[in-house]
């Protein structure tokens, strides 16, 4: 089974008993109702060599009419992945999707007195089911549950499908919680003992922003939510009741077929200024530790990251109790780099950009696709080798512009008394993209340089002033481990220089 392995803060997802990195790439919303349409999507993903497809499946056409469900869609795509040589993501878009419920069946929709509606401050009604709507979270999660036995049915023995995403961009789109009568009872009633206890026992490694409003209470212990959690109180009471209805279907669902499960999240972003600008009650990094006490069936909370501070939310999401996982990224060539952040320095499982459908055409990788090409095509070999070194600090990404001020240079501190002089050589053009590899330190003086657009220096950091001396350098490739050597590179070639396409390179010094 595939499944994501914990020691300490240390995680792993392994696929087939091995560590397994995610190269992936998100199809379009609508692309998967008819699963020809999947054609140049699935044509895209082998184009760039991603290992990866993450593709939607819809409640409304997957359960027509209540207790009825048709698989075919699944049965399709999964054959689809494995005649492409993919693994893959389903992502379950049910009771939310983007803050809504336009993903719920017509049924539910045409009967709101059952199936209740979130209402807001002035007691309208919204487009969004109440997370505390009993017969919805019952539905939703015994369509899930049918789901997860139909996955297991058709795959448990080719584990196709590795990982599944419970809901889509989850919360309450307009309206900080819900304002109904239930809910306003339960809001103004005391916080869950259950999640008092989990946050006092995790007070030290509570998120930033968690931490300064309980704080503003001066972390009281119990009372009613904005007793305990002052500014913070209506995301907060908004994330455990979603987190709980969310970890319900994610329950369901492994009861059938124990595949790791992860929700994804809508940043808080842009002119965002107050829950609800953003959908209250999903995981943002406000209310991160509410959805770890709320759901425990819920693996990894997975942050959507389309806007250029992708260090920042990566670091936010990167925790002892959650590994990172971008389920989805900007498909723009500047984002591309961001997968080597992902994997050399959050030590993530996994990246994937959203909507890539049509990053092949007529047979050919589009240009503005060319850098994620390119990334994933010098990625793809060097993924064991990438896992093995994951938390050792022997993986070191380079990425020109990963800071203001390193758009031509840095240097980056090796092990054994030395350090890489890194100068960029790449055009530094936001929309076309950028320069950007990794070191990977094999032993003390033999390290694997790839990618694109920069040229390294070896500088020993101690006795006389000097850089380091070259011994040999190869062009080559990994088999599994196995460094397989090309070209060995001497004479006008002595120069650890990456030009336009990425390449992997071999390079050993005498000290
Ligand atoms: C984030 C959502 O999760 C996706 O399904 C899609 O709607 C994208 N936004 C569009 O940018």
């Amino acid at each position: 089974m595939p499944r994501i392995e914990r020691a300490g803060s240390h995680y792993r997802f392994l696929v087939d008993g091995q560590p397994f990195l995610m190269l992936g790439g998100q199809a379009h919303n609508s692309s998967a109702s008819r699963a020809e349409d999947l054609e140049p999507f699935w044509k895209s993903l082998v184009g760039i060599h991603a290992n990866t497809a993450e593709v939607p499946l819809y409640w409304e056409l997957i359960e027509p009419q209540q207790g009825k469900f048709d698989f075919h869609l699944i049965d399709e795509i999964v054959a689809g992945a494995r005649r492409n040589g993919l693994r893959l993501v389903f992502l379950w878009f049910a009771t939310w999707k983007n803050g809504d419920m336009d993903y719920t069946p017509e049924w539910l929709k045409r009967d709101p007195s059952t199936y209740r509606h979130v209402k807001d401050a002035w007691g309208r009604e919204m487009w969004i089911i109440s997370p505390l709507c009993e017969a919805a979270r019952e539905a939703d999660a015994r369509a899930f549950r049918a789901v997860m036995e139909h996955i297991r049915s058709i795959d448990e023995s080719d584990r196709t499908v590795i990982m599944v995403q419970v809901e889509n961009e989850t919360g309450l789109l307009g309206t900080d919680r819900d304002y109904s009568e239930q809910a306003t009872r339960l809001y103004r009633g005391s916080v869950p003992a259950e999640l008092m206890t989990y946050l006092s026992k995790n007070r030290d490694n509570l998120s930033a922003s968690f931490k300064a409003a309980w704080a503003g209470t001066n972390f009281r212990g119990s009372g009613t939510w904005t007793e305990v959690f002052g500014d913070l109180a209506a995301e907060a009471f908004s994330a455990w009741h979603v987190a709980r209805y969310v970890d319900a279907a994610a329950a369901a669902g492994k009861q059938a077929y124990p595949l790791p499960m992860y929700v994804n999240n809508w940043l808080v972003e842009g002119s965002a200024a107050r829950a609800g600008n953003w959908p209250s009650g999903g995981p943002t990094a406000h209310v991160l530790d509410i959805w770890k006490a709320a759901a425990p069936h819920i693996d990894v909370l997975a942050p959507d990251i389309y806007y250029p501070k992708f260090f920042d939310v990566a670091a936010q999401y990167t925790r002892p109790d959650n590994p990172l996982f971008v389920p989805e990224t900007n498909p723009l060539p500047y984002f591309a780099a961001n997968a080597l952040l992902t994997f050399a320095y959050f030590n993530g499982f996994g990246f994937s950009p959203f909507g890539v459908d049509d990053l092949v055409e007529n047979g050919t990788v589009t240009p503005r696709a060319a850098e994620l090409e390119d990334v994933y095509r010098m990625l793809r070999p060097l993924l064991p080798l990438i896992a093995r070194y994951q938390y050792t600090g022997k993986l070191h990404p380079l990425l020109q512009g990963i800071a203001q001020g390193e758009e031509w240079a840095y240097a980056v501190r090796l092990g054994n008394k030395l350090a890489a002089s890194v100068e960029f050589t790449a055009k530094y053009d936001p929309e076309k993209g950028r320069g950007c590899g990794l070191i990977m330190e094999m032993g003390p003086d033999d390290f694997v340089v790839a990618g694109s657009g920069f040229k390294v220096n070896f500088r020993e950091l101690e006795g006389p002033l000097r850089d380091a001396q070259v011994l040999t350098i190869e062009e080559g490739t990994f088999e599994g481990e196995r460094w397989v050597p090309a070209r060995r590179l001497n004479g006008d070639e002595l120069n650890v220089e990456l030009p336009e396409r990425s390449r992997i390179l071999r390079v050993r010094l005498l000290r």
